[in-house]
């Protein structure tokens, strides 16, 4: 049974249920153009996206809060506020769970090994020979610049502890409004140890982005470390790989440059270059990553850092062997090689979204084009204030804290169920 319930291919499943609603008034083209985007055929473009949401929704009576029940969530609610993954886990990770999970009452040091190998590969880093004495060979690093952990949280607050503090001093740079997980952990720093360690907040463009230029110009013979969060949380925007490579060119070598790419795989610009090369070529880049958000797996902890072998080591001795269980690492390396997952996933979050957009001209709000899992919207007014409106009536989003943003909310993109829910609330808040 259970095994059967963990190969069920849920990705099917969600088009069912879209389906079975749709079937209320059928239109027999809207059913087949949504499973063929379920199924993972061809390569959807904007327009295609946006048409693809128009067809679907057009078709459905508007669905209530009421009516929604998530994955992974109760019922009742759109939780639209985390950047979780709505669609759920690659069903291939389930499945390595399923195999493995007999087996983890025994300490498994390969599998750190082995999901570091996953990594290098699916990134096409080069390997070095490692050589462990006869006998130690099961704690053998992989010979890939990588390091994995327990979530990408977990190896912020290491970089922040690391690279962010020297003689128990240091400076961090990083865009407001930002995500802001390094200065967090630095800052817990300095309360608990009296670190003597500043954040300095440049503010970002007019268009919301990183403003580089600002950045470099914040730079002091303080500064340890630079955050670039690319796409941005919470502002979805993106760096041209040029920029971000003048911009490590211009920062002196005795800073870290840290380019937390949580987000990267969401981003809608075709042949879109990351900064892993950068991390590869540079001593002073590390480039960070999560199988939180594309891969539907935040509850199972497990993130990674690519960077010189000198800072993996560094990092990797920092952590003790510690916070990744074996079946994790199992789900992990499944999900890498998920490939169709990925384009799924992909491709029903840019439905949603652009459903959302499209719902959002009607109402008259702006919101900031964005290459991620979540939208900042302007709703002209306080945005703290109307997001305890909408979660008096379940509907879950983020406000933040910086004045940049306050009359700003920042909704994760759901399923389109939940989307439409959302705006039949936000329709009602909106316009009373
Ligand atoms: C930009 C960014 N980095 C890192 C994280 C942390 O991810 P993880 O679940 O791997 O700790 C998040 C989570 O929201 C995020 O938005």
């Amino acid at each position: 049974m259970i095994s059967k319930i963990l190969t069920v291919n849920h990705i099917k499943g969600n088009a069912m249920k879209l389906s079975k609603d749709t079937q209320k008034t059928q239109k027999p083209y809207s059913r087949r153009s949504f499973i063929a985007a379920s199924a993972g055929i061809g390569s959807l473009s904007l327009s295609a996206n946006l048409g693809l949401a128009e067809t679907i929704t057009s078709s459905m009576r508007p669905i209530s809060v009421e009516e929604l029940h998530g994955w992974g969530e109760v019922p009742g609610v759109a939780d639209i506020g985390d950047n979780e993954n709505p669609f759920g886990p690659s069903p291939r990770a389930l499945r390595a769970i399923n195999e493995r999970i007999m087996d983890v009452n025994r300490y498994d040091f390969g599998s750190y090994r082995k999901l570091e190998t996953a990594v290098g590969e699916h990134l096409n880093l080069a390997k070095e020979e490692v050589n462990f004495p006869p006998g130690r060979a099961r704690f053998a690093a992989s010979g890939y610049p990588v390091y994995v952990e327990g979530g990408s949280s977990f190896i912020l607050s290491q970089i922040a502890m690391i690279y962010g503090v020297k003689n128990g001093a240091g400076e961090i740079i990083e865009i407001d409004p930002g995500y802001a997980g390094v200065s967090r952990a630095a800052m817990s720093f300095r309360a608990r140890f009296g670190t003597e360690i500043e954040i300095k907040n440049v503010p970002a463009t007019t268009e919301l982005k990183h403003d580089l230029g600002a950045m470099l110009k914040a730079i002091s013979d303080k500064t340890t470390l630079i955050v670039i969060t690319n796409p941005n949380n919470p502002t979805g925007t993106i760096l041209p790989y040029d920029e971000i490579r003048r911009f490590v060119d211009a920062v002196p070598e005795n800073i870290m440059v840290l380019i937390d790419e949580a987000y990267i795989h969401f981003v809608r610009e075709e042949n879109y270059q990351t900064a892993v090369k950068l991390s590869q070529e540079y001593k002073n880049v590390i480039v960070t990553r999560t199988f939180s958000k594309m891969y539907g797996m935040a509850g199972l902890r497990v993130g990674y850092a690519v960077g010189h072998k000198s800072i993996m080591s560094e990092l990797r001795a920092a952590g003790n062997s510690g916070g990744i269980g074996s079946i994790n690492c199992y789900a992990a390396i499944a999900a890498l090689k998920d490939t169709a997952f990925v384009r799924h996933v992909k491709r029903l979050t840019n439905a949603s979204k652009d459903y959302f957009y499209q719902e959002l001209e009607n109402l008259g709000l702006s919101y900031v084009p964005s290459h991620s899992s979540f939208v900042m919207v302007n709703v002209n007014q306080n945005g703290q204030a109307l997001r305890q409106k909408l979660l008096a009536r379940n509907i879950k989003v983020r406000t933040y804290g910086s004045s940049i943003i306050k009359n700003y909310i920042r909704f994760s993109i759901g399923t389109l169920d939940e989307m439409q829910a959302t705006v039949g609330v936000l329709t009602d808040e909106i316009k009373g």
